[in-house]
């Protein structure tokens, strides 16, 4: 048996690092345990910090992305001091172009006409009627964070533990006792189970009733990028279109994306989810069309019914949830991070978290 923390941390995406960071800094003795960083989702993501674009309605959830999106670049600064590395991370602000006008779109404070939309992105589409502006979100490039927080936990002297994957929580009666995985048993005095879109691996729903709670399943996204002729990157900002988005690299690479399939975890990129991307983006944004493609991927959102995550305590006692943040992970994962940390540390949850708490989902 390998006894090892105070927190265990099962997965190591940028939900688990992002914790296990926030926990380091306040001393407090964290192992995070990864099954196969290369294929979280964060490194599948686009990046975007889209709590606008993403048009989340008026919600706890509005007021959860907002709080994340508010705290992101003091959170950067902090990553970015730790390791002296770059994540890419640009308030470039978020432009959703639409081909037809509706007659409420004139009221909202966002919209932008025809005019206005050409001088803040040259060389739309002519059909492009107008849009909304959103400033205030964002991006970052999530694959550079990812590698920024994987380097800021070596530096903090945090024991990740890589290629290590948990196989079975092992219970006494309201406890985890310990969990075996793939290299020997480990234990810890508490548990989160930050393992994204692979949730419920650990938690068959007919094994565990509060399996049926962890209600996580894996959305696929088909992804591509291409790369910019000039030195110059042609976008001044995001695009998001309709089922499309395009996403401006500082360094020239421009990502397009996103498919959003119920296939279970069938890997690879497909020629239909490609065409779909090539398709939306260049209608968008016609310039696309003649530059070079660079590289197909492809990953898992955790998604779940409500497309809420699911986020404090668990129906054990030393058990923590975060998990679920389908298509806004990147985004929350500050937030998360404060939230989760000061629940593990002082035991009092704040307000927001009861959203999104397991039970809303129900006994079943
Ligand atoms: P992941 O990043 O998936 O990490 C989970 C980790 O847990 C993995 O490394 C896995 O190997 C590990 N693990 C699993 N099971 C075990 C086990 N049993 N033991 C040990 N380790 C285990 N979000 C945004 O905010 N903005 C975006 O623009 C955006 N775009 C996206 C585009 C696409 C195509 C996709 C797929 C996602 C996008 N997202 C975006 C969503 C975001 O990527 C996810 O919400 C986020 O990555 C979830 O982070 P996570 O750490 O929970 O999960
Ligand atoms: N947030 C963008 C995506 O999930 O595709």
């Amino acid at each position: 048996m390998n006894k090892v923390s105070d927190v265990l941390i099962i997965g190591g995406g940028i939900i688990g690092l992002s914790l296990a960071i926030e926990l380091k800094l306040r001393q407090v003795k964290v192992t995070v345990l990864s099954k196969d960083f290369q294929s979280a989702a964060t490194h599948a993501a686009a990046g975007m910090l889209a709590p606008q674009a993403e048009k989340i309605p008026p919600s706890p959830m509005l007021d959860l992305c907002l709080q994340s999106r508010a705290i992101y670049a003091d959170w950067i600064r902090k990553l970015e001091e730790i390791t002296g590395l770059e994540t890419g991370y640009w308030s470039c602000g978020i432009l959703a172009p639409v081909y037809e006008v509706e007659e409420e779109f004139l009221n909202s404070p966002f919209w932008v006409n025809q005019a206005e939309i050409r001088q803040l992105q040259p060389d739309l589409s002519s059909e492009v009627v107008g849009g909304w502006w959103y400033p205030d979100d964002g991006q970052v490039d999530n694959r550079a964070l990812a590698h920024v927080l994987w380097m800021a936990a070596q530096q903090l002297g945090i024991e990740v533990l890589e290629g290590v994957a948990v196989t079975e929580f092992v219970r006494e009666n309201e406890r985890i006792k310990y969990v075996k995985t793939s290299q020997g048993e480990w234990q810890a005095e508490r548990y989160v189970l930050a393992t994204g879109a692979w949730a419920q691996e650990l938690l068959p729903i007919s094994a565990d009733a509060l399996a049926s709670a962890i209600a996580v399943y894996p959305k696929k996204g088909q992804m591509l990028s291409v790369r910019s002729l000039s030195s110059s990157q042609p976008l001044n900002q995001v695009l998001f279109g309709d089922e499309t988005y395009i996403v401006p690299r500082k360094d020239g690479r421009i990502v397009i994306g996103a498919t959003s399939e119920n296939v279970g975890f069938t890997p690879d990129n497909t020629a239909a989810g490609i065409q779909q991307l090539l398709s939306g983006a260049t209608r968008l944004y016609p310039p696309l069309k003649n530059l070079p493609i660079l590289e197909l991927w492809w990953g898992f959102r955790p998604a779940t019914p409500d497309e809420l995550p699911i986020l404090g305590t668990s129906a054990y006692e030393n058990l923590i949830l975060a998990t679920g943040h389908y298509r806004n992970g990147i985004l929350l994962a500050p937030i998360t991070a404060l939230l989760i940390a000061d629940l593990l540390e002082k035991q009092n949850a704040d307000s927001l978290l009861s959203h999104f708490h397991y039970t809303r989902f129900g006994e079943k």
